[in-house]
């Protein structure tokens, strides 16, 4: 169905083109199927679930933005804009072009066309995928008081308990607002980022969901739906989990007895050899960044333990010719997995049966069939570094000499200017501690310590006293200046920089490095993982807008703001289209500048008076949306970011002083692992680390890839016959313990298309008999022999998240015909679904589906979060703070020598956090565009994979054999 409202985004599409002012010709041969598609003008965000976008666009609109290539891969589950012109490498391109050209163009209609195709998949996740756990769904359905349910911004269940020690300052029994002190800077367990919903993020409130109530714990068998999907095919061992690691998750090993199970060679030999399905353009420090990251977003850790009851973990059955057996001994030792293992079972804050509610007609759970909590605050608030709780932060260490810092102490004499900067100190005895953590460096989160966190914490300490530094500097030159700090008990009274406490730069310094390491997230890493144009495009609108050179198309977006948004009446539209007016001025700093009659989506405008007031909690708060569901992160989300397989078993050590293009040693990573990271840091120094990590390409994604060591981890604290658990075997149970539907489902719910068979994996865009396609097919094989099939039954309905496309209801045959055989293609567990998804977009080291989890959840971290948009200013960051992050430190904006992928770009903030902390790295760095894209990799041209040296790097043996990139690309155009 379209609508007419959509036509102000179809004639900003045409505005930006005519106002792109470039010589490129107009394409004549596409005119006519985008005249077509304009006429059909632009689609309607749907009004429920079952009408939702998954992705796909019609044959004119795909032919007018990806020629015919476009039009024959529709029939694919997969989003048809990954074949959009200028979306992949240069082959990408329409032939005979080069650049990106015009908005009128081939190849700006793909890239313009992929962008909307990414803001409807936004919206219609905004508008359909939230689902609070906490007690607030039931008025996120039915409304309060006459305003409908996504536009409620305040919440009984946000507000603080009883108990806690800020309950009356908020104003106890009455409304609760968080005021003074209380909202200076981020508290220490995340209440008050809200004022008004004071409890929103805090830890431990309940993970969220992003999938329908219903559709959780699938092996429940809860309700008929999943009843009729799964059949009696479940259960938190079915299929077997140790079973599905080895055979699924192994990597294949030329040489075992070099990989020696990730243990590698006596004295770090450099003849150990851990085969691994390398990324082609990401490199270590990338893997253990996201590590780094989710251990601030989430846990349900407490302490580094689960509950008290211990479980089995699986090896025990397999199925043989489609019949589950029991593991015949020799098949235990052929695969190599353990029955003797256990594992502490997941902690459960609910399991009582949810209540239920009705509302249009229907029956409503009003939460999930059970909760866990988030033990950490769920804000992008640096956390991991500062602590979430009275425990983490007795670890975070201070500086006795000056208490703003972090204590840092020097180790040893190693050359390089960066070491009199120092290291962490380690844990005291006397500090909260799990045994397993003793002699690890001092921090607020301190598990799964490895030589990547030890990077990573360190460099941060660093880069916090860095900022401190440059505060006291700037305080010794213009000591009675306005820092820009204000304090909300006294709002008026101006706080010179000599007026600066420890404690007050201490937090200032907080929240500095948080957003920088929100951005260096948002505008590298991703931009990084997902390396093609349209996310290049989608992430950076993301921190500060889509159209950052390009006026006009601001100004087309402040109108749209102004006709659709702000109505109280149509309060659900407007949550749809806050997403899309975001991004014109990008998230960062949404609101925190109020102009007379304007919106929060004005661009800031120097010569305009700026009425926001520290005195007004609506201008404070301003500049959040929650969406009608407070911000958590969903369960769904941590299950996508179980990227074990990115970490490789050995890590190739260098050091900048030798030859940077020789491997000295191969480090296994199991010898970096706790205490032994420490260990290992300080004897090698972070700038040898540095390199190594920043030179490694880390493990694709896919299926049989995973570490060795983590499938053999040792972990004495479970005091079990083995004292060893499969990580990725953990990986499926904790999914399974926590109710994340199985993948296809998991699909259905996050508007994506199911897959209908497990040759549906298979990347269709390759050659038929390619070394790459007959790969893909072995190893769907391998699916098809640990899940099996079943003889289908057409009566039994699996699904109330979509329908078929000739609108009947999508039944146990998934299309094909009553009583054939089916793959048991709803029973794959997600982790392994996205592990299989072979067709992805160009330069994607993610699947979609991982992607669609991302747009929805990393967008909202960001709106929901006021320092990231209504309080991005001075009064709490400080004028060198703000500009610290808008600028990636304190000598202005640097632009790099040479661009990338057709853009002027900025020197990356992580590349800069990087040269300030280890200046030492100069050289090694200069050329490096992506701190996240392996350093001696030549870039090549437009979003190119291929793994060529540097010119100065030509003799490191990492670039010899494999130049294997894939060949989808070429295959599409
Ligand atoms: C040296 C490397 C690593 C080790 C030793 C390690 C170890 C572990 C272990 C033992 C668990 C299970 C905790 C439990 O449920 O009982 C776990 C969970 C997890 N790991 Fe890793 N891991 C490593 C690297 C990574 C990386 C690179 C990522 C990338 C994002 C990652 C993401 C996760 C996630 C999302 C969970 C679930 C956490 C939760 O349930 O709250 N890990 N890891």
């Amino acid at each position: 169905m379209r609508r007419p409202i959509c036509a102000c985004v179809l004639s900003l599409a045409f505005l930006l083109g005519a106002c792109a002012g470039t010589t490129e010709r107009v394409d004549p041969q596409g005119d006519l199927t985008c005249a077509k598609m304009a006429a059909a003008g632009f689609r309607r965000v749907a009004e429920d679930r079952t009408g939702r976008f998954l992705g796909k666009v019609e044959p004119d609109t795909a032919r007018c933005r990806g020629g015919d290539n476009a039009v024959r891969f529709r029939v694919l589950p997969y989003v048809d804009w990954a074949n959009y012109w200028a979306a992949g490498d240069a082959r990408s391109m329409s032939p005979g072009s080069a650049v990106i050209g015009s908005h009128l163009g081939r190849n700006g209609r793909g890239i313009d066309g992929a962008v909307l195709d990414l803001e409807y998949q936004r919206i219609e996740l905004i508008k359909f995928n939230l689902f609070d756990n906490d007690g607030t769904y039931k008025e996120y359905t039915t409304g309060r008081d006459s305003v409908a349910g996504p536009a409620l911004k305040i919440w009984d269940a946000m507000r603080l308990p009883k108990e806690h020690p800020s309950y009356d300052a908020v104003g106890g029994n009455a409304e609760q607002l968080c005021r003074g002190e209380l909202i200076r800077f981020r508290n220490l367990d995340g209440t008050c980022n809200d004022l008004r919903n004071p409890l929103m993020g805090a830890a431990n409130q309940s993970f969220a969901r992003n999938v329908s109530f219903e559709s959780t714990f699938p092996d429940l068998g809860k309700n008929l739906l999943a009843q009729n999907r799964h059949g009696d095919r479940l259960g938190l061992l079915k299929p077997d989990p140790q079973v599905i690691s080895r055979k699924l998750f192994t990597r294949a090993q030329s040489h075992p007895e070099r990989c020696n199970e990730g243990n590698g060679l006596p004295g770090y030999s450099v003849d150990a050899d851990c085969d691994y399905k390398k990324a082609p353009a990401l490199n270590v420090l990338a893997a253990f960044w996201i590590q780094f990251m989710t251990h601030d977003w989430f846990s349900h850790l407490e302490e580094g333990h689960n509950g008290p009851e211990m479980m089995a973990v699986g090896c025990a059955r397999q199925r043989v010719d489609n019949v589950e057996m029991p593991l015949a001994e020799e098949t235990i030792a052929t695969l190599r997995c353990r029955p003797d293992d256990r594992m502490d079972k997941a902690y459960i804050a609910q399991d009582a049966d949810p209540q239920v509610f009705e509302a249009r007609g229907k029956q409503h759970l009003t939460r999930a069939y059970k909760t866990t909590r988030n033990t950490v605050t769920a804000w992008w608030d640096a956390s991991q570094i500062y602590g979430y709780d009275q425990s983490s932060r007795r670890r975070v260490k201070r500086d006795a000499t000056d208490s703003a810092k972090l204590l840092l102490e020097r180790v040893g004499e190693r050359p390089g200017l960066g070491e009199k900067r120092g290291y962490l100190p380690l844990l005291d005895a006397s500090d909260p501690m799990n045994p397993q953590w003793y002699g690890q460096e001092a921090t607020a989160f301190p598990d799964n310590w490895s030589v990547g966190m030890s990077f990573y914490h360190n460099l941060f300490a660093r880069e916090h006293n860095a900022f401190v530094d440059a505060f006291r500097k700037q305080a010794a030159l213009t000591p009675d200046a306005d820092s820009g700090l204000r304090n909300p008990v006294q709002s008026d009274v101006t706080i010179r920089y000599r007026d600066v406490g420890a404690d007050e730069l201490f937090e200032v310094a907080r929240l500095v490095v948080a957003a920088e390491i929100a951005k260096i997230h948002t505008t590298e890493w991703t931009p990084q993982l997902l390396y093609d144009e349209p996310l290049y495009k989608a992430t950076n609108a993301n921190w500060d807008g889509l159209f950052r050179e390009e006026d006009v198309a601001a100004a087309a977006l402040a109108h749209i703001v102004a006709s659709n948004f702000g109505t109280p009446k149509d309060a659900r539209k407007a949550a749809q289209w806050y997403s899309v007016l975001a991004s014109g001025p990008g998230i960062l700093g949404l609101g925190s500048r109020v102009y007379a009659g304007e919106s929060i989506f004005a661009k800031h405008d120097a010569s305009k008076t700026d009425l926001w007031s520290l005195k007004n909690p609506d201008d404070v708060n301003g500049g959040v949306n929650h969406f009608g569901s407070p911000f958590n992160f969903p369960e769904e989300f941590v299950s996508v970011y179980r990227l074990h397989a990115m970490v490789p078993d050995l890590l190739e050590y260098r050091e900048l002083d030798k030859d940077p293009n020789v491997v000295l040693s191969k480090v296994p990573v199991l010898e970096t692992f706790r205490a032994k990271a420490t260990q290992a840091m300080r004897l090698r120094g972070i700038g040898n680390w540095a390199l190594s990590m920043g030179r490694q390409r880390l493990g694709l994604l896919t299926l049989q890839n995973h570490p060795q060591f983590l499938q053999n981890l040792s972990l004495p604290r479970l005091k079990t016959a083995t004292n060893k658990i499969d990580v990725a075997a953990l990986d499926i149970i904790r999914d399974r313990e926590r109710g994340v539907p199985r993948f296809n489902e998991f699909r259905r719910q996050y508007g994506l298309k199911q897959l209908r068979s497990f040759d549906d994996f298979v990347d269709h865009r390759l050659e038929k008999g390619s070394a790459e396609r007959t790969e893909q097919e072995r190893l769907t094989g391998l699916l098809r022999e640990v899940y099996g099939a079943h003889r289908c039954d057409a009566s039994k309905i699996i699904t109330a998240a979509q329908l078929n496309d000739d609108g009947t209801r999508i039944d146990d045959c998934l299309g094909f015909t009553d009583g054939s055989m089916v793959d048991n293609i709803e029973d794959v567990d997600t982790v392994v679904g996205w592990l299989s998804e072979f067709t992805r977009p160009h330069g994607f080291a993610i699947s979609e589906t991982q992607l669609q989890v991302f747009i929805l959840n990393a967008s909202r971290r960001l709106f929901s979060d006021r320092f990231f948009t209504s309080s991005f200013r001075p009064e709490f960051y400080t004028h060198l703070g703000l500009q610290w992050v808008s600028e990636n430190g304190p000598d202005g904006k640097v632009i790099e020598r040479g661009g990338s992928n057709d853009h002027k770009v900025e020197v990356s903030p992580l590349k800069r956090v990087l040269l300030r902390n280890i200046p030492e790295l100069r050289a090694e760095l200069d050329p490096v565009i992506n701190a996240f894209d392996p350093w001696a990799r030549d870039r090549g041209a437009y979003y190119s994979l291929q793994w060529k040296p540097r010119p100065d790097a030509r003799s490191d043996p990492a670039f010899n054999g494999s130049p294997k990139a894939s060949s989808v690309d070429r295959a599409i155009h």
